[in-house]
């Protein structure tokens, strides 16, 4: 059988395929699927999937893999599936780029990794082999150990919380307002492929158990990370999230303002709208949360639901916004406990907590 080494990214997706956490996708996709999803949101049987999950190959292969009728997928000298070739393809990215991120900047960040990922794909049914341990790998729960953790806390209602960053109090308070509708929380941060500047997994990670550990009702929280890349997608990306933690074992799934948006791209509540338009077909509740601002005058994390101070002049609310902690953080300065917690900014002192160019 011949072989293909293939990299980490790869592997992460082979292996998200491999343990169910992209189903209904079974292996990587054809031309035909790759179009279907750009065009319509669909595989070309038709289930819903609004992104690519493609497997890059390099253009000397194309040729042997084509005669192929099996090939072996190596990372790292491990034999980590077979895949079961049925379509090589160079796609048009042109064309799918407004249709999957909604604009027609080539710089967008999700399609400039897109792009970066080879000019070749292969698409093909996958037998998974097995997993290859890392050293985050503990706390990369698979769906069948969430499931088993959601009826061993005997959780009926459990909603899935995405996100990319460390926990800020915008978050703590969408975390909340999620368990008082539900029985449990399965907090899931995305630590795969992410851009220059983003925080580590490390940072993700030893944040979110400190919180955990200090902060919330340990038997309705379940804690597990998602080894996948982000794809900065907005709407289509708010989706994806959604199958995943559904496959996860979620009944609802929470999205907030600009979910995986960047740098202006989407509006505020574009992913919500178009989560809820596709909500029957994706089988998990989703869980509208309007975006927490700190107020002065309430003297807490408030939503536009409760408080209607942002009115007055002068304004005594702001935003509590992510890039913002980062830019504090990164210039070492005092920031306000109105932000982000003593104890998180304490314990991301001195480490290593962006993503730099050795990271990628
Ligand atoms: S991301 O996956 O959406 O890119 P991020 O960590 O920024 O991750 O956000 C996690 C979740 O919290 C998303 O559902 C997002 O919409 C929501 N969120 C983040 N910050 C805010 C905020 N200030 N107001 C409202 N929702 C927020």
């Amino acid at each position: 059988m011949i072989t293909l080494e293939i990299d980490y990214f790869s592997y992460l997706e082979v292996e998200k395929i491999g343990i169910g956490a992209f189903a209904p996708l079974d292996g990587f996709m054809s031309e035909e699927d790759f179009y279907s999803v750009a065009n319509n949101m669909k595989l070309s049987n038709g289930n819903i999937f609004p992104l690519p999950v493609v497997l890059p190959i390099p253009e000397n292969k194309t040729n042997d893999i084509k005669k192929a009728k099996e090939v072996m997928l190596l990372y790292k000298n491990n034999e980590v599936a077979i895949i079961y070739p049925s379509s090589i393809y160079s796609p048009d990215f042109n064309k799918v780029l407004p249709l999957l991120f909604g604009t027609k900047d080539r710089l967008h960040p999700g399609f400039k990794m897109l792009v970066s990922l080879g000019k070749y794909f292969l698409g093909g049914k996958i037998k998974f082999i097995k997993r290859v341990v890392g050293n985050l790998s503990k706390y990369d729960l698979s769906p069948a150990e969430v499931k088993e953790l959601i009826k061993k806390k005997n959780l009926n209602t459990v909603a899935g919380f995405q996100t990319r960053n460390v926990p800020h109090k915008a978050h703590e308070y969408l975390h909340r307002i999620a368990l008082e509708k539900v029985d449990g929380l399965f907090i899931q941060p995305l630590i795969g492929r992410k851009q220059l500047g983003d925080f580590t997994p490390e940072a993700i990670i030893s944040s979110y158990l400190y919180l955990i550990d200090n902060y919330l009702p340990k038997n309705k929280v379940i804690f597990g990370a998602l080894t996948t890349s982000m794809r900065y997608a907005g709407p289509r990306e708010a989706i994806l999230h959604a199958l995943i933690r559904k496959n996860y074992g979620c009944s609802h799934f929470i999205v907030g303002r600009d979910h995986a948006g960047v740098s202006g791209y989407y509006g505020d509540y574009d992913a919500q709208d178009l989560c809820v338009e596709v909500e029957d077909k994706l089988l998990i509740k989703i869980m509208k949360m309007r975006g927490p601002f700190y107020c002065n005058k309430c003297d807490g994390v408030v939503t536009d639901n409760v408080c209607e101070h942002y009115l007055e002049k002068p304004d005594p609310t702001f935003q509590i916004s992510g890039t913002k902690i980062r830019s504090m953080l990164l210039g070492n300065e005092i920031i306000s406990t109105k932000y982000i917690r003593k104890e998180i900014v304490n314990l991301l002192k001195g480490k290593h907590i962006f993503i730099n160019k050795g990271d990628l």
